[in-house]
């Protein structure tokens, strides 16, 4: 079965630079928080380049510095120190119009799923569309109820948040996601929600996105039961990337 019909493959808007040599590029990036007495170290000289069409999982202890490599990846946070290119744009000093250009191109699933509670779970799926084009948000309603048939709540369209459980909710997040057809989705621990098989769904969803579309996954998890689907595991240890391997199997 194809994932997208046609209408939703049309809503990504390819008027950046092709991505030749892997759509998350990544170099000697440093990060600090705070300022003055409180300024520390989150990340240290970060080198990684990845894939198209990979999903690839980061790995963690607590405080490790996963979000925080995420959220630069994703141009969620300006980048202080370092080169991040992603789908070969430098965010390093990039200016406004050109991150808002990328964000179209991604797919965001958060640990917490904020959802707005006040809309049902078609309507929060639609919510990923909002940075895309007119015709996009015209035509929401088939891609928005494929996307939650797949993720397994085709009988839930019409459900407000509140009437849905935990990993319910989640699962609307990761529709949320995907239905603006994404080059990359960073995800945060997607599963931490989810009972195994829904977990396990979700990820094969991910990876099956990269088959077929060659999205590619970057997702912090602690979730052994799907690392074998990763193609390649990087684990960090306080702010540095201490491995990069590919799954046992
Ligand atoms: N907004 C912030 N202000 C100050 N320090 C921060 C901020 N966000 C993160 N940090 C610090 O940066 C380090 C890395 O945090 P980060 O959130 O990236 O860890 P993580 O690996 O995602 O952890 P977790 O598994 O608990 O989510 C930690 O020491 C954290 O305290
Ligand atoms: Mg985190």
């Amino acid at each position: 079965m194809k994932l997208f019909n046609k209408d939703i493959t049309q809503t990504s808007t390819a008027a950046l630079p092709a991505d030749q040599q892997g759509p998350i590029r990544i170099k000697g990036l440093n990060h600090w928080f705070g300022s003055g007495e409180a300024r520390k170290q989150a990340l240290f000289d970060i080198d990684l380049t990845i894939e198209r069409g990979s999903l690839v999982i980061l790995m963690g202890a607590s405080g490790s510095g996963k979000t925080t490599l995420l959220t630069l990846a994703g141009c969620l946070r300006d980048v202080q120190d370092g080169s991040v290119q992603l789908l070969g744009q430098e965010l390093n000093g990039a200016d406004e119009n050109v991150l808002v250009a990328c964000r179209r191109r991604l797919g965001f699933i958060f640990q917490a799923h904020n959802l707005h509670e006040s809309l049902t779970a078609m309507q929060n799926v639609r919510m990923g569309l909002d940075v895309h084009g007119p015709q996009a948000r015209k035509d929401w309603k088939a891609p928005a109820s494929h996307l939650l048939n797949l993720v397994g709540l085709g009988d839930r369209l019409d459900y407000l948040p509140g009437n849905l459980s935990g990993g319910q909710k989640q699962r609307v997040a990761v529709a949320r996601a995907l239905v603006g057809n994404p080059d990359v989705v960073f995800a945060d621990e997607p599963t931490a929600a989810l009972d195994k098989e829904s977990g396990h769904q979700v990820v094969s969803l991910l990876k099956r996105l990269g088959t077929e579309r060659n999205t590619t996954t970057l997702m912090v998890t602690h979730d052994n039961k799907v690392l074998e689907m990763a193609d390649r595991i990087i684990t960090m240890e306080e702010g540095r990337i201490v491995k990069d391997e590919l799954p046992h199997r």
